[in-house]
């Protein structure tokens, strides 16, 4: 099979990363008999610095024209410490969200056995935590209405949902839900908010359409604390953007690192795939970002994009060796132990597979 994938470095541990996911992917495209064509663009604050623009239209139309986008890191902190900046790294990321029309982010959360210890959660807590956040990433206060008035001395952010953009993320939740245990639980506030009354509404009159699948109706609130206490009791979760922002970083410590867990982020015509984790600026240049969380992203990218389930798997399984021989980046480490630097455990993974 030939694939055509936009290469998005982007900023700090971004480049580093994603060499390593490149280099796995190739291995398993040698393996399995296909030809990866890498087409690298420009995002983030790189993008700013060369054109001006974190999301340039040259590379917007390189992620049209490929079958699926792979995503390094945005973010630099010379833009974190300048609230007046006009043109930020994070604003090029949303772009391109919105205008590939990505709505629905899909981030697992697993538990890896070699790895149990690593988590601050108590084991027996979070021993085969396996759940899925769909997280809805094109519509509400990221992209409402905001501004200043009275001279600037007050500020909104405004939330804003349609029917229709409910729906098409609802169903994604229902679909998946129907390949797991069906179980499915719509997390909003309902309670206070007008936009989570109509997530609500619009969840419950799908029921009939799925009744296979039992929807449980909680609160973001109550949710961001059972998530740590009981994260078994979870399978699909459905939920808005903000809240889905901050509950899948909550999700991340359960599997004990940010840096191993992946995403994908579906649209109706493209796909983009990228570790949930930031740009981690210190770490940046010094070979000691953990690269698992963007191969597995790749892992993904093989399986939904390309339903390349086999390739998929060899990821994961390489993955999954490296992590029990301890071959790890120093963030999984126990001390007094030797770590590996980033490149090495891309080349460790690419052994394994050959
Ligand atoms: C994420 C990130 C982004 C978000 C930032 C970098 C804009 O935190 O992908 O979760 O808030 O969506
Ligand atoms: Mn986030």
């Amino acid at each position: 099979m030939q694939l055509k994938i936009a290469l998005l470095a982007g900023d700090g541990i971004g480049p580093e990363v994603i060499e390593q996911a490149v280099k796995v992917s190739n291995a398993v495209a040698d393996k399995f008999n296909h030809v990866i064509e890498w087409i690298p663009a420009l995002t983030g604050a790189a993008a700013i610095d060369a054109v001006g623009d974190p999301y340039p239209d040259e590379t917007h139309h390189a992620c049209l024209a490929a079958d699926a986008v792979l995503f390094g890191a945005i973010g630099h902190p010379r833009f974190d410490n300048d609230p007046s900046a006009k043109v930020r790294p994070e604003q090029g990321l949303l772009k391109m969200r919105k205008k590939l029309g990505l709505f629905a982010n899909v981030r697992p959360t697993f538990t890896f056995p070699s790895l149990i210890n690593k988590s601050p959660l108590k084991q027996e807590r979070i021993e085969g935590t396996d759940l899925i956040f769909l997280r809805e990433l094109t519509g509400g206060i990221y992209f409402g209405d905001r501004g200043r008035k009275d001279n600037g001395e007050t500020a909104f952010d405004t939330c804003t949902y349609t029917r229709k953009e409910i729906k098409r993320l609802a169903v994604k939740g229902f679909e998946l839900a129907m390949t797991r245990s069906k179980k499915l639980c719509c997390v909003d506030k309902a309670n206070v908010l007008e936009s989570s009354r109509l997530w609500r509404e619009t969840v419950q009159a799908m029921e009939k359409d799925y009744p296979e699948v039992e929807v449980a109706y909680e609160f973001v609130d109550a949710v961001a604390m059972r998530l740590v206490q009981w994260p078994n009791s979870y399978d699909v979760l459905i939920t808005e953007n903000l809240f889905g922002d901050i509950l899948t970083d909550e999700a991340s410590v359960i599997s004990g690192s940010m840096g191993l867990m992946p995403s994908a982020s579906i649209g109706t015509q493209n796909a983009l795939y990228e570790p949930i984790h930031g740009s981690f600026p210190q770490a940046t240049g010094l070979g000691i970002a953990n690269p698992l969380a963007t191969i597995l992203s790749a892992a993904m990218m093989f399986e939904m994009s390309f339903n390349l389930i086999k390739e998929g798997a060899a990821i994961r399984k390489a993955v999954d060796q490296s992590l029990a021989e301890g071959k790890v980046t120093e963030d999984l480490i126990e001390k007094n132990m030797k770590s590996y630097s980033t490149s090495e455990v891309g080349d460790y993974l690419v052994s394994i597979i050959k």
